[in-house]
């Protein structure tokens, strides 16, 4: 079963009292910054499949694999086992946790954009007799649409530099999940050897926009990608905004030389 419900979350206050957010290496106004976002993800949503192979090498699929064999879901959960996949877009990382496991599981794909939701769903409609069924919501991840304590996992890939209030969405992540529930982030992150990090540099800022241009006929928004990959904090800081919210046995994996990072952290 799929279904598609639009309980988009709103724009949230963190309190944080910043005015200011970057989109890419653009200053922009916090209350702008999302609608900046939204029309990246507009604009690239039915080539988003494609362009992520086309970018990555097919890599993605190695990094998606690897934060989802660390989570390894229960393969046959006693009570219903509730994951949430924030920023989910088109489903790559729900798929993955459903298929792993069995009856008494269920996946919600939040996304707070609905071009990038659709394409997941109509991807769900295809998958072959699907065990756990995956819900498809539109919701803001600073603001999310479910109860306290409702979820057995959060999961979010490559979305958490999308959003605006970092800390709200942190903090929204903490609040849904249960107590023992596990919080884990798949990002980009920062390349260690200065030779490989030369050579991504080239690569990120010349290739990723040229691909875009040809493969989804605009090269901007995957500027706009590679620009946001670098004002991203590196795993320390990002591990401190965690446990600053409140996440414990925080620990961090890099793969492929740095260039993603995965973080895990538990609500005890
Ligand atoms: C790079 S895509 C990642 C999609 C998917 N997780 C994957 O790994 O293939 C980033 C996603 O974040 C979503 N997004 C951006 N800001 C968001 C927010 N505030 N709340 C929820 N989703 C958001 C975008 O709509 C987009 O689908």
């Amino acid at each position: 079963m799929s279904n598609k419900t639009d309980i988009s979350g709103g724009v949230a206050n963190s309190g944080s009292g910043e005015d200011r957010a970057a989109f890419g290496f653009r200053d922009v106004a916090v209350a702008e910054k999302q609608g900046l976002v939204n029309q990246v993800f507009d604009t690239v949503a039915t080539r988003y499949d494609m362009m992520n192979d086309a970018m990555s090498g097919g890599l993605h699929r190695a990094w998606k694999d690897a934060m989802v064999a660390w989570l390894a879901p229960p393969r046959h959960p006693r009570a219903l086992w509730r994951a949430l996949d924030v920023a989910g877009g088109t489903a790559d990382v729900a798929f993955r946790i459903a298929d792993k496991v069995g009856a008494n599981g269920e996946v919600i794909v939040a996304d707070i954009n609905t071009d990038m939701l659709t394409v997941g769903a109509e991807r769900d409609a295809k998958r072959f007799k699907p065990r756990t069924p995956c819900h498809f919501v539109t919701a803001n991840a600073e603001a999310l649409p479910l109860p306290d304590n409702s979820v057995a996992a959060y999961t979010i890939a490559f979305g958490i530099r999308n959003v605006t209030r970092r800390r709200q969405a942190l903090a929204e992540a903490r609040r849904v999940l249960q107590r023992g529930g596990r919080f884990m982030c798949l990002e980009f992150s920062q390349v260690d050897l200065p030779i490989v990090r030369e050579f991504y540099d080239v690569y990120s800022f010349n290739v990723i926009p040229w691909l875009g241009q040809q493969i989804a006929g605009d090269g901007e928004p995957y500027r706009y990608l590679v620009e946001s990959i670098r004002t991203f904090p590196n795993p320390g800081r990002f591990a401190a905004e965690m446990e600053r919210e409140g996440f414990e046995n925080v620990s961090v994996r890099r793969l492929t030389g740095g260039v993603v990072a995965i973080h895990s952290g538990f609500k005890l």
